[in-house]
């Protein structure tokens, strides 16, 4: 059991969080690696990593947690309404920090070397972005949750975010990303020896 109880729907964020932060560490450590001499990770290892957070956290976590999180959290208390409005901005906003890093990993390819100085800065940003994002939910809304939620409420989250979701909802988009991030995970692994 871990320390959100038994609760699926919180397991279930705290590991795409965990997920979304390696992988997130693999786009810093592509950049770190491209800066120095020596074998450097082929463009198709930013753009797996690219396509991992564009459908996983941007297409899948954040409109869940918009959906279901969010909203029943809005419906017991006002404590978190200014909370929850500017995660869901900070949500809009990583949509657009990846567009950007989208953009800066193409000038990159084209441009070669000279533009390796702003990917960073798009990548730096978006990863402080993503951190204090994760941690202002699990520092802050979860244990608010824990406390003001239903046992109904739970049962919608649970089933939203856990293995006993609607199969017919985007569950197997869901384990094609799975796969995706372990191979990420291998990617990262070999790269760094
Ligand atoms: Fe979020
Ligand atoms: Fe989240």
């Amino acid at each position: 059991m871990n320390a959100w109880g038994r609760r699926d729907g919180p397991s279930i964020i705290l590991k795409e969080h965990q997920q979304l932060t390696t992988v997130i560490g693999g786009m810093l450590q592509f950049v770190r690696l491209r800066e120095q001499d020596g074998a450097a990770p082929a463009f198709v290892v930013f753009r797996s990593m690219l396509y991992y957070v564009r459908e996983y956290p941007e297409r899948v976590h954040h409109p869940k947690e918009e959906q279901h999180l969010f909203m029943r959290i809005r419906e017991r208390t006002n404590e978190l309404n200014d909370v929850l409005d500017e995660l869901t901005r900070q949500h809009a906003e990583g949509e657009t920090r990846v567009r950007n890093l989208e953009h800066a990993l193409t000038r990159y390819e084209l441009a070669g070397n000279s533009a390796l100085a702003d990917l960073r800065s798009q990548v730096e940003q978006y990863a402080s972005l993503c951190a204090n994002h994760r941690r202002i939910e699990e520092e802050v809304v979860l244990p608010v949750a824990l406390h003001v939620l239903t046992a109904d409420d739970w049962a919608e989250i649970d089933a939203a975010f856990g293995s006993n979701r609607d199969p017919f909802k985007g569950v197997e988009l869901e384990e094609d990303l799975d796969k995706l991030f372990h191979m990420i995970v291998n990617i990262i692994r070999e790269v760094s020896h």
